[in-house]
C-alpha cells in the first residue's frame, strides 16, 4: 500500500493528557470507540480519558475497564485517568496505588471537574502520588470563587450580565499548588491554563525550580471573550473564554515553553444540554478533531511555533510528563512508529455532522481551519486515513 506524502510532514503520534469520552455513564455523548474514532482521526496515537465519569474513575475497576476497552477498539491507547478522591472532590484520597498497579496502569490522576480545593488534603495526594511515582494533574478552580460562575468579570460579562468566574479562582490555586509541589518536593501539573496570570505564576514557579507543568486548550489559544456576545451557549467552557490579552499571554506562554503542552479538554455534550440557556447549559466543547488546526491556526501560522515545536506541543512534552515509553518520541531509527502525517496546505471546513465525536459541540462550526490529518498510525498500524477511520480487521 503506497500513501502520498509529497509536501507533507511526518510528526510523532499526539498525546493528548485531557479528553472526556463519557464511558461509562453518558455513552449518548461519547463512546471510548467514538472518542477513539475522533482521537484517532485528529492524529492522537494516545489519550488520557478524564476521572468525571459515571461512575467516577475512582477504582481500579473503572480505571482497568477503560483501558481494556481501548485496546479492544484498537484505535489509540486510552489511558485512564484515576480520581485523586474518592468520588470527585471528595475528603479522602482514592486508592492510587491500586490503580497504577492495574492493567490500566494509572499514571496520572485528576478531580476533573472538580478541583481538589483542600490545602491538606492535596499536600498528602501529592506526597502519595510522589511516592508511587504518578502526577497530580490539577484543574485549578477555587469553587469557592467559581460558583454559578460562566465568565470573568471583565468587560463582555458585564455587559451581558453574566455571572463572574474571577481570575482569582484559577490563579490562586495555581500559586498554592506551586508552594505545596515546593514543599513536599513533587511534581504537580496545571490543566487548562488560561490567564496570563496563570503564565506568570507558572513562569515564577519554574525559576524557582519547582517541578511544575501546564497544559492550554485549542480553544483557549483561539476564541476570546467577545464570543459571549452571541449568548451562545457552546462557547461556555470551564474555565471560561479570556479576554484577547489572555489570549496572547497563553500563546506566548507556550512558545516560550512556560506552558509545556496542548491538551484539548475534549468535552462532549449532548445537544439538550447546550442548546439551553447560558446559565444552565453544560460547560465544554469538542477539541479532538480540530486540535492540530487549532494550533497551526494560533501558533505556526503566525510564527510563533515551527513544526518542531508542534512536535514538542502536541507530542513530546506531553508524553514526557507522564512517562509514557513508547509514545512522542522524537522520530529515531527503532522507535515504535506512533506517526501522524499532516498535510500544511491543505484547509478544511469544520461541520459537526461529520465529525466522529457522538455530540456536536464545536465552537467552530463552518470555521475554515488549515492543515489537515493525512494519515494516523499506531504502532504501525493505520488508524486513519483521508478522514476516515480504519478499523482493525
Ligand atoms: O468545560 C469543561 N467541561 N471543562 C472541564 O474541565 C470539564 C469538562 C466536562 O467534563 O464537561
Ligand atoms: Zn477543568
Ligand atoms: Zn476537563
Amino acid at each position: 500500500e503506497i500513501i502520498e506524502a509529497d509536501g507533507q510532514v511526518l510528526l510523532p503520534g499526539f498525546v493528548d493528557l485531557h479528553t472526556h469520552l463519557r464511558e461509562p455513564g453518558r455513552e449518548d455523548t461519547e463512546t471510548i470507540e467514538s472518542g477513539s474514532a475522533a482521537a484517532a482521526l485528529g492524529g492522537f496515537t494516545a489519550v488520557f480519558a478524564m476521572a468525571n465519569t459515571n461512575p467516577v474513575a475512582d477504582s481500579v475497576v473503572v480505571t482497568d475497564h477503560v483501558w481494556r476497552r481501548g485496546q479492544e477498539v484498537g484505535l489509540v491507547d486510552v489511558h485512564p485517568v484515576g480520581a485523586v478522591t474518592v468520588g470527585l472532590a471528595g475528603k479522602q484520597l482514592a486508592e492510587m496505588g491500586t490503580m497504577a498497579a492495574g492493567v490500566g496502569a494509572v499514571r496520572m490522576f485528576s478531580d476533573d471537574g472538580h478541583c481538589v480545593d483542600d490545602p491538606l488534603l492535596m499536600r498528602r495526594a501529592l506526597e502519595y502520588a510522589s511516592s508511587l511515582g504518578v502526577l497530580i494533574a490539577q484543574h485549578a478552580e477555587e469553587p469557592r470563587l467559581t460558583v454559578g460562575a460562566v465568565a470573568h468579570e471583565g468587560p463582555t460579562a458585564a455587559k451581558l450580565g453574566l455571572a463572574g468566574w474571577p481570575r482569582a479562582a484559577e490563579e490562586s490555586i495555581v500559586a498554592r499548588d506551586a508552594l505545596l509541589a515546593r514543599d513536599a518536593n513533587t511534581r504537580v501539573h496545571i490543566c487548562h491554563a488560561s490567564t496570563a496570570g496563570t503564565v506568570e505564576l507558572v513562569k515564577w514557579a519554574k525559576g524557582q525550580g519547582i517541578s511544575i507543568t501546564a497544559e492550554v486548550t485549542p480553544h483557549h489559544l483561539l476564541l476570546d471573550d467577545s464570543r459571549l456576545e452571541t449568548y451562545d451557549a457552546v462557547n461556555k467552557v470551564n474555565p471560561p473564554l479570556r479576554e484577547a490579552t489572555d489570549v496572547a499571554a497563553l500563546r506566548q506562554g507556550l512558545a516560550d515553553g512556560v506552558i509545556d503542552c496542548v491538551a484539548t479538554d475534549h468535552a462532549p455534550h449532548a445537544e439538550q444540554d447546550k442548546c439551553c440557556e447560558f446559565a444552565v447549559a453544560r460547560p465544554g466543547m469538542l477539541g479532538l478533531e480540530t486540535a492540530l488546526s487549532i494550533v497551526v491556526e494560533t501558533m505556526v501560522a503566525p510564527g510563533l511555533l515551527d513544526w518542531r515545536g508542534v512536535a514538542r506541543v502536541l507530542s513530546e512534552r506531553p508524553a514526557e510528563i507522564v512517562g509514557l515509553p513508547d509514545q512522542g518520541r522524537p522520530i529515531e531509527i527503532g522507535e515504535p512508529a506512533n506517526l501522524v502525517l499532516v498535510d500544511p496546505n491543505a484547509s478544511w471546513t469544520v461541520t459537526s455532522k461529520d465529525l466522529a465525536s457522538i455530540s456536536a459541540n464545536t465552537p467552530y462550526e463552518s470555521m475554515t481551519l488549515p492543515a489537515r490529518v493525512t494519515a494516523t498510525f499506531l504502532r504501525g498500524r493505520v488508524t486513519a486515513q483521508a478522514g476516515h477511520v480504519r478499523k482493525r480487521d
